[in-house]
């Protein structure tokens, strides 16, 4: 961790596909123990973000450090084993394996500096009931609710310090968003760190510490969540609410 105790920082990054140059200089921090929001609608960059932070699509200026270390240069893979997990957006599991193995697949034990109980399979299916009944069906047999869950308890598995969370309540009904939310509670309660990209609005802003908001891949706006529910103004701008 840095000295001003921050887990993650993006300090100005720049990331392009090709010619098209989608963050244009993006920085921001994730402190110890907190969830850190970023909404933004449709395009705007987020997921770019996330790619940048674990290295699917390098950005090709600034520098991510994640507890005090410069992961910029590192490979996706090193970055993920360093304590970083991401649940995608559109929650990629494998189909074709069953609940238990994608639950076991990418199990770590905690980092040398893990902090509280270590994640395993017996605490990961407390957490998610639903899939303790559906440990040996298969990924494709789950509804879109429970590939959810599945891609959330996954992530846990590898024990991370740091949790990246791309919309995870895309495409959910209510009573799913409901039953994540208590999930993110309990994670937040653990002390936790975790970055939240999100659409929808009354969510982040129920489990979240502090929000940024992402237009055309610059940061615009950045409060705590009372402040920016609030700003009715910055809301209708940039969140069309
Ligand atoms: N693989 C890609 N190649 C080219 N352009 C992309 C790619 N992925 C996303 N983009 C573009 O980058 C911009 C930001 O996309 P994205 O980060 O996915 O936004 P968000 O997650 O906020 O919806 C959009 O204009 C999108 O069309
Ligand atoms: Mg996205």
């Amino acid at each position: 961790m840095d000295d001003r105790g921050l887990m993650l920082q993006v300090d100005d990054i720049h990331t392009y596909y090709g010619e098209s140059y989608v963050l244009q200089g993006i920085s921001l921090g994730v402190p110890s123990g907190t969830v850190m929001a970023v909404l933004g609608r449709n395009g705007m960059g987020k997921t770019t973000l996330i790619r940048s932070i674990i290295g699917f699509t390098k950005p090709r200026a600034g520098r991510i450090i994640f507890e005090g270390r410069d992961i910029t240069p590192l490979r996706s893979h090193q970055i993920v084993s360093l304590g970083i997990a991401l649940v995608p957006q559109g929650r990629r599991i494998f189909p074709s394996l069953t609940v238990r193995e994608n639950l076991t697949l990418g199990e770590k034990p905690p980092g040398a500096n893990g902090r509280g109980e270590a994640w395993n399979l017996d605490l990961v299916l407390d957490l998610f009931p639903r899939l303790k009944e559906r440990l040996s069906n298969t990924g494709n047999k789950l509804s879109g609710g429970e590939q959810q869950m599945l891609a959330f308890a996954r992530a846990l598995m590898t024990n991370p310090r740091l949790l990246l969370l791309d919309e995870p309540t895309e495409g959910l009904a209510p009573l799913l968003v409901r039953a994540l939310g208590d999930i993110l509670l309990k994670l937040k309660e653990r002390k936790l760190s975790i970055l939240l990209v999100e659409q929808n609005l009354k969510f982040a802003l129920q489990f979240s510490n502090h929000v940024h908001i992402l237009n055309r891949g610059r940061v615009v706006h950045s409060s705590s969540p009372e402040a920016l529910d609030k700003n009715h103004e910055v809301k209708a701008r940039f969140l069309g609410v």
